[in-house]
């Protein structure tokens, strides 16, 4: 377990999961590789409102080939709601996308449900490619059977925080994924 980081909002020190060098190093891989797979191409990044936004502004900067972003945002009646499969679009995208490379890019991939629907949504507009990006995967968590193209790491069933990641909306500024609440981590 990497060192524990301090911070002023927080009860306690959370234990970090995944410090900021390793995302850094981790964000460094994903762009080259969407470089290297759309090469000569352009592509458009679509993120997830909110968790996808430190994810996306990091990732955008990792990426040398032409790149814009726009921003999706869907309802969170909370994690009961969305299980029964109800995801709502609440903030649709601003321009067309038929034609472009789209990469959806999220901070979480869990149930799959909010991916699944946004892919869903996403295809009817004709896109030329379409790929999800994910920062983290639960696997262990899914009910669709959904796959990012492109993963920073895959980690057991720890509610996490940082880098974009809440808990009742705070935290999302640490720069480490830190484990929820403390006293959680094993
Ligand atoms: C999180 C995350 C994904 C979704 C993933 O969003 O950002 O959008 O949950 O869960 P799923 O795979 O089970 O659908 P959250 O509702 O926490 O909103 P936020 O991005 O604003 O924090």
């Amino acid at each position: 377990m990497a060192t524990p980081i301090r911070h002023p909002y927080l009860p306690a020190q959370p234990p970090v999961l995944i410090n900021r060098d390793a995302i850094a190093r981790r964000v460094a891989e994903i762009g080259a590789e969407i470089d290297r797979d759309l090469a000569g191409e352009s592509v458009l990044l679509v993120g997830v409102l909110k968790g996808a936004a430190i994810f996306l502004s990091d990732l955008a900067r990792a990426i040398n080939i032409q790149c814009t972003f726009d921003f999706v945002a869907v309802s969170s009646y909370g994690k009961g709601t969305r299980s029964s499969g109800a995801v709502k679009l609440i903030k649709d995208l601003d321009h067309p996308i038929e034609g472009r490379n789209i990469i959806l890019v999220e901070d979480i991939l869990d149930t799959g449900l909010t991916l699944s629907f946004l892919k869903r949504m996403l295809m009817q507009h004709r896109p030329r490619s379409l790929r999800v990006a994910a920062l983290l995967d639960k696997p262990e968590r899914r009910i669709e059977p959904l796959q990012a193209e492109y993963v920073g790491f895959s980690i057991p069933n720890h509610f996490v925080i940082g880098y974009g990641m809440d808990y009742a909306e705070r935290f999302r500024n640490l720069p480490d994924i830190c484990i929820f609440p403390p006293d959680a981590a094993d």
